[in-house]
């Protein structure tokens, strides 16, 4: 295990990840955790990330100066470099120019974290303050022109430190730099992978449930679905999903999740059609935060009901990701929507919480779900919005409209797809607004429905941009959708960005 601590930067998830890429396995600790937890944990190595602090402000971000009698190896990057030159008494100082981007990097001592680099390397750089002294004990062993330290290392002690951010890839050597500090320094053996994650975490789930019974809402997303089957993988018979199918959904995909996961992994499933109930309460309604409240609740009291009837249950699985771990409790933005998320379930209910992935990250759970032979419709099914295709048809919600979006957004996804075009934008899909318009076909007129395509490029749907669809593919989509979707005779692309749109029309 490496631990990163994190002391506020923007790419501490980024340092992560790289090290888990080197099939290390790694957790992020805020800077202030106790040294108690720190030993607890038996870390091989710790990494320092970034922050925009400065060492020298009151509240400036710090770590128990013990970290540096433990004996593990130490990382610092960036804050974390000067913050171990002013805990070990060099010195920092407020560079009169400050360093952003690419930097040409002299390196002074090609050994130990440097092994693998030249005398002439570039990295990424980007701070305010800068170390003028190193502490006593530590050579500086790489500079910029900007920088006269921008690297330097205590080998004796293990302490190692670089200006410049070798996560990033615009340090083209970064990999090679952290590589050294992991298997060099640290000792990491590099045999973390999938498997063993997986073989880990069935054992835990096996020990923690006993003979005792576990409840998932599966609602046919990655995070769920990966989820129920790890669970299932441990505990058996023992797990019990309730799916409930608010009638929302894209075409054919309840029967995908029933088949699945009933006749393909045998796992216990509710199929709980709800739609009619879903439909009802939604009749009239065309206030988009309404709807979404609306369908919220009702989520809740259709999966309350049934786990009752299911009689005593211990536990409950939930798909909660290393990222929403990391960041709970930090943001407090505006509500531009209320997220309606699978697992959002009754207070009252008191359930023992098992989160399986709760130490990934999404492209993680990917490969687990891989691992643990899920369909790649489903591993790599795009992001889907709890509220369903509710917040893609504007105004009144009713069972013609819906028939209408299914079938629309059928004939996009199976374009974009048939173009190989499907990793590549991060979601495509229908919209239909609430909006008719003249058109001609045959010899008549027409007065139907127009279909909004929307497809974007992101990485983590806060922000995106409009996918540049070939306009071959764009014109194989409109003709399609006017030719086999009764009531459409218009098709409009989507060309908002996020900000200021979002990603759904609600
Ligand atoms: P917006 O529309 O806010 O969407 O730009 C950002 C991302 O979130 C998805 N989304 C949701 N996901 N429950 C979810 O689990 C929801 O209520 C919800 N609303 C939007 C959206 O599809 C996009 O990926």
């Amino acid at each position: 295990l490496i631990l990163v601590l994190d002391f506020g930067g923007q790419y501490t998830q980024l340092i992560a990840r790289r090290i888990r890429d080197c099939n290390v396995y790694c957790e992020i600790e805020p800077h202030n955790v106790s040294i108690d937890k720190i030993k607890g944990k038996n870390p091989r190595g710790i990494i320092f990330s970034g922050g925009p602090s400065s060492v020298y402000l009151e509240n400036a971000p710090t770590v128990d100066p013990a970290v540096y009698e433990l004996g593990i190896p130490v990382l610092g990057i960036c804050y974390g470099m000067q913050l171990m030159t002013h805990q070990l008494k060099g010195k920092v100082v407020a560079a009169e120019h400050h360093e952003y981007g690419r930097s040409n990097l002299q390196v002074m001592q090609c050994d130990n974290i440097f092994k693998n680099l030249t005398a002439d390397e570039e990295c990424w750089m980007s701070h305010g303050d800068r170390v003028e002294e190193v502490p006593p004990g530590f050579q500086v062993i790489a500079r910029t022109e900007k920088a006269p330290v921008a690297a330097m290392a205590n080998p004796e002690k293990k302490l190692y430190a670089v200006q410049f951010h070798p996560e990033v890839v615009h340090t083209p050597k970064g990999m090679e730099i952290l590589k050294s500090f992991l298997f060099d320094i640290c000792g990491c053996t590099g045999s973390w992978n999938m498997g063993s994650f997986l073989e880990e975490a069935v054992q835990e789930i096996k020990q923690k449930v006993g003979d005792r019974q576990v409840l998932c809402a599966l609602s046919g997303g990655v995070d769920s679905s990966v989820a129920a089957v790890l669970v299932h993988r441990a505990v058996g018979d023992k797990l019990t999903c309730v799916f409930v199918d608010h009638g929302l959904l894209r075409k054919n995909e309840a029967r995908q999740v029933v088949d699945t996961f009933r006749n393909r992994f045998n796992i216990k499933l509710v199929h709980v059609d709800a739609s009619e109930r879903f439909l009802e309460k939604l009749k009239g309604v065309t206030d988009p935060e309404q709807k979404r409240k609306i369908i919220g609740t009702e989520f809740i009291r259709v999966f309350e009901e049934e786990a009752r009837k299911l009689g005593d249950i211990d536990f409950l699985v939930q798909g909660t990701l290393y990222p929403d771990v990391v960041e709970s409790g930090t943001a407090t933005a505006a509500v531009i929507k209320s997220h309606h998320n699978v697992g959002g379930l009754p207070e009252d209910m008191k359930f023992e919480l098992i989160e399986p992935l709760r130490w990934l990250f999404k492209d993680e759970v990917r490969r687990l779900g891989e691992e643990l032979g899920l369909p790649e419709e489903i591993v790599w099914r795009q992001p889907f919005p709890g509220p369903g295709l509710a917040v893609r048809i504007l105004g009144e919600i009713t069972k013609g409209k819906l028939e209408i979006l299914r079938e629309a957004d059928f004939v996009v996804t199976d374009e974009i797809k048939k173009a190989g075009l499907a990793r590549e934008i991060w979601q495509y899909f229908a919209v239909l607004p609430d909006m008719r318009s003249v058109g001609v076909m045959g010899d008549g007129r027409t007065y139907a429905y127009a279909i909004v395509v929307r497809a974007v490029y992101s990485h983590d749907g806060m922000t995106a941009d409009w996918a540049r669809i070939p306009h071959d593919v764009l014109a194989n989509i409109s003709t399609r959708l006017v030719n086999e979707v009764e009531e459409i005779n218009r098709v409009v692309y989507d060309i908002t960005s996020k900000p200021p749109g979002t990603i759904e029309w609600e």
